[in-house]
């Protein structure tokens, strides 16, 4: 019989949110981070732009909130708003004093202001921001952090940081209380039993519940459905963003193109010879509407006045539309109208990385496609990141904290995780005296199962529900192409199901059970919202309908 393991907070995930949490809770309590594959990972390695922080100098906390509530269309939750935007500066100078180095400026133009606390920062610009508000380490901003973080992770004492460990699923007791989990240990493939005073998910998104992302593998939703298979509520669910531009090559892995560049000038084309421009460029400076040597016309003038500092959605839908009507593989992104000096020393690693798949960004318009990129909705969190369910809580993408509303901005989802991090640390500290540590929990019990035979089912699976997602659960929406969505997907779950309850686990498996049941969650609450708002667009109800201004909250069953 496996014996529970004992500790008096138990993070699964070690992202920037359950980095964050573990940081700040470690210092006093005894601390157990796990985290699937190895450390530094998740999708907060990868991030390129940065954070948002209004320290700009004729930024103000009010213009930081209004653009996020612009952006959210109508559902962000101003409290949560307002908490996260004031809260921006103390995480900064928390991050800092952890070490994390960030991109100084060279000008005053787009610099935070030298007498601030924060020094001479450079802030770069992204899509929805009305001023130059992201705090960044170059183009490789996630990758920055998550080194900084984890090294100072591992210096301390009471925290001890378990790689290669899958959570199965949360216990809770009689009383409805989480005071567990089921843990796969990759390395014994044990089931591995915790025991903890409280439980924080902080497993990020599940974008790789479609066929393109811009996501790491384990972007597989496990924590959301964890989260709902224990009684959590989950909201917003039918706003998954996509990111307009995901490298389009076919020797590349999984790349992102940081909005970033186009904050910095570039600029959308269509290939060389295709369509025709229209519209007018008048008082948009950055690049030209004319076809240059290797790309064609722009078509962003044509959808937005900002063009490509459009909200991330608009640009996304843009570049469908255009893809879908001149029968494109991919659209291109254009900075070669910027220095050459500028664009290696602001996009080092993108530039490096173009390069070696022969494509040099000073000078040939980069090939994009939108790729699913951010799970805006999640389980739900008060203002503490605890959810419904008691000593459960979730930070970081897993949650739906109110903050993005029906469209994340830009590098507000960093922002999120560190304060949230901070705001679930602070609360569990000052309860979990009040808890008692469970004694033994009920162990694993896999005498039932067989070992999993057929891996290549799985591998179907997968393809086959991503594809649906892609197909039917897409940028542009219809309530048939919902219908089909809903209809593959509960065969889906049902093979699945069954194939769970007659196999040992494995890492795959538990991920394709998470994806199929959180995609599942996310084509039920499309399927309530009969308008478009924010990331949901329905061509058969183009519009926005005030009546529908709210979450849309799936009670657990
Ligand atoms: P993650 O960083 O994804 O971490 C999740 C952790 O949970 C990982 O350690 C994972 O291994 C672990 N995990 C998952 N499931 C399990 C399980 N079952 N058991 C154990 N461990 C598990 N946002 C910004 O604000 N600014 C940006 O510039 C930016 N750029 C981005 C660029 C890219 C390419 C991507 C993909 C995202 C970007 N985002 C950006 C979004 C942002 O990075 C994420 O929303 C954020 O980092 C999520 O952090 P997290 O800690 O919640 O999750
Ligand atoms: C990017 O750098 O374009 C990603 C920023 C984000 O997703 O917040």
């Amino acid at each position: 019989m496996s014996e529970t393991l004992h500790t008096d907070v138990l993070i699964i995930g070690a992202g920037a949110a359950g980095l964050s949490v573990a940081l700040r809770l470690a210092e006093q309590h005894d601390v157990t981070l796990i985290v699937k594959g190895s450390l530094p990972g998740g999708a907060s390695y990868w991030a390129q732009g940065g954070i948002s922080v209004a320290v700009g100098e004729d930024d103000s906390i009010a213009s930081h909130i209004a653009d996020t509530m612009q952006v959210g269309g109508v559902l962000c939750h101003p409290d949560t708003v307002r908490m996260c935007v004031e809260n921006g500066r103390e995480q900064l100078e928390w991050l800092m004093a952890q070490g994390v180095k960030f991109t100084q400026s060279g000008s005053t133009e787009d610099a935070a202001p030298a007498d601030s606390n924060v020094g001479n920062l450079h802030l770069t610009r992204e899509g929805g921001h009305s001023f130059r508000r992201v705090v960044h380490s170059d183009d490789a901003t996630g990758a920055a952090i998550q080194k900084c973080l984890t090294a100072n992770a591992l210096k301390m004492p009471r925290l001890k940081i378990l790689g290669h460990r899958i959570a199965v699923d949360l216990i809770k007791d009689q009383q409805g209380r989480c005071v567990g989990a089921y843990i796969l240990n990759e390395s014994t493939r044990q089931v591995e039993v915790f025991a903890a005073k409280a439980i924080v998910l902080a497993t990020g998104g599940a974008s790789r519940a479609y066929l393109y992302s811009t996501n790491p593998d384990v972007a597989s939703g496990d924590g959301i459905a964890m989260g709902w298979r224990a009684g959590c509520r989950v909201a917003n669910l039918e706003f998954n963003q996509f990111h307009p531009t995901c490298l389009y090559h076919p020797n590349s892995r999984t790349f992102l193109l940081t909005e970033a560049l186009r904050g910095e000038g570039a600029v959308l084309r269509l290939p060389k010879n295709v369509g025709v421009t229209v519209g007018s460029n008048a008082g948009l400076n950055p690049g030209s509407s004319n076809d240059n040597a290797l790309g064609g016309s722009r078509f962003m003038l044509n959808y937005h006045p900002l063009a490509e500092l459009a909200p991330r959605d608009v640009v996304a839908r843009s570049i469908d539309a255009e893809m879908k009507k001149h029968g494109l593989e991919h659209v291109l992104l254009d900075i070669s109208h910027r220095e050459p000096e500028f664009i290696k020393a602001h996009f080092p690693t993108i530039y490096a990385y173009c390069l070696e798949l022969g494509l040099d960004l000073t000078k040939d318009p980069i090939p994009v496609v939108p790729a699913a990129h951010y799970t805006c909705g999640g389980l739900i969190t008060d203002l503490h990141g605890a959810t419904n369910v008691p000593g459960l809580y979730a930070v970081g993408e897993v949650a739906c904290t109110g903050l993005h509303g029906a469209n994340r901005m830009a590098s507000n989802s960093l922002l999120e995780c560190f304060v949230f991090g901070t705001a679930a640390a602070r609360h569990i500290a000052q309860t979990i005296h009040q808890v008692t540590l469970p004694g033994q929990l009920k162990p694993w019990d896999d005498s039932q199962v067989m070992e999993s035979d057929e891996a290549v089912v799985i591998l179907h699976n997968w393809e086959e529900l991503r594809r649906a997602m892609w197909n039917y659960m897409g940028i542009v929406r219809t309530s048939k192409r919902l219908e089909r969505a809903a209809h593959r997907i509960a065969l889906l779950k049902n093979e699945v199901h069954d194939y769970y309850s007659r196999s040992k686990v494995t890492r795959d498996l538990l991920e394709l059970r998470n994806l199929v049941q959180v995609a599942e969650l996310m084509v039920r609450s499309a399927q309530l919202r009969k308008e478009s708002r924010g990331l949901h667009f329905m061509s058969d109800y183009p519009d926005t309908d005030p009546a529908q201004a709210h979450d849309t909250v799936l009670e657990p069953e």
